[in-house]
């Protein structure tokens, strides 16, 4: 059992929970993530450790409702506890001293990209970053990416917040105006990773993405989160989950991660604050 030492609501279907994990406090470093369990019943979910203060034992996860088991993990209580815990799982992000870095986020991957621009910022390298969501209300971590970043700039499918549009369309201008970036980071739903990897391609920018295939065990034993990176089977839980973009199989990763889509929305059908997000 792991204590909840807080919880906040950073906005409609999006929440921030700190954890007393002394030992995963300690060792973890930037790109890194747990797999829990909200009960003994629960599925298995990864999510990024945002945060730590190894002093004081504690990480922090921020995660969007998106199914059964994150309304399940958002509906526990401070002072209450979550089942199991195990981390800090994935290899980390490599963070030195690249220059001008571009940072592109979409929908919940917003949450696993903020321990890596404040990480790459720390090692001194100039960082924009663009995150986008279909609207306002799912624009997660504004004020700390901004606080974190050179520069900001935001895009909604919607218009209701920043540019209206997609994350592609703002680099699409960046690029169109002569901006050119030494390296890239991109975190979110798999189509817009392969969309946003391509440009950045183009661009002639090295990219590293962040893939989000089903985990369960998160120590290469499952082989449930197998993908194909640079013609080589790679297990992204303990070879990832960063791997460079312009040798991922994208198209595999896609169809793969439609197998439980049924599942998923039956899960999704029995709860309330999923018809939020
Ligand atoms: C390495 C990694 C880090 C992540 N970090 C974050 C984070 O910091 N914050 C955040 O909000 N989300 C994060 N996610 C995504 C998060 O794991 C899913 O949103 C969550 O598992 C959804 O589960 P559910 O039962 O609530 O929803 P479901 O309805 O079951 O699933 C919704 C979608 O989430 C994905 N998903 C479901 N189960 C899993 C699983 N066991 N493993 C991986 N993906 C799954 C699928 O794409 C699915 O379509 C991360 C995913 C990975 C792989
Ligand atoms: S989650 Fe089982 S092998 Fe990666």
């Amino acid at each position: 059992m792991v204590e909840i030492l807080s919880k906040q609501k950073l906005s409609g279907t999006v929440w921030r929970m700190r954890l007393h994990a002394p030992r995963i406090a300690r060792k973890r470093k930037a790109g890194q993530f747990v797999i829990l369990r909200p009960d003994g019943d629960s599925e298995r979910i990864p999510l990024t450790i945002a945060a730590v203060d190894a002093a004081a034992g504690w990480i922090e996860i921020i995660f969007q409702v998106m199914g059964g088991t994150t309304a399940q993990l958002s509906g526990l209580s401070v002072g209450g506890s979550v089942h199991d815990l195990a981390g800090p799982l994935g290899k980390p992000t490599r963070v030195e001293k690249f220059g001008k870095v571009l940072c592109v986020g979409g929908g919940v991957g917003i949450a696993p990209l903020y321990p890596i621009i404040s990480a790459l910022s720390e090692a001194g390298n100039d960082v924009t970053s663009i995150i986008g969501a279909r609207s306002k209300e799912l624009i997660m971590l504004e004020s700390d990416i901004a606080a974190a970043s050179a520069r900001l700039l935001i895009a909604t499918d919607n218009g209701t917040h920043g540019t209206k549009g997609f994350v592609t369309d703002i680099f699409k201008t960046l690029f169109a105006a002569g901006e050119r970036f030494d390296l890239a980071f991109v975190i979110g739903p798999v189509m817009m990773m392969k969309a946003a990897c391509a440009l950045t391609a183009a661009a002639g920018i090295k990219t590293y993405a962040s893939l989000n295939p089903i985990m369960i065990d998160g120590t290469g034993m499952c082989g449930c989160c197998r993908v194909t990176v640079g013609g080589q089977t790679k297990f992204a839980c303990v070879d990832g989950p960063e791997f460079e973009a312009s040798e991922i199989d994208w198209d595999e990763i896609i169809t793969r991660l439609g197998s439980y889509k049924d599942f998923e929305a039956r899960a999704r059908e029995n709860c309330q604050e999923c018809r939020l997000a």
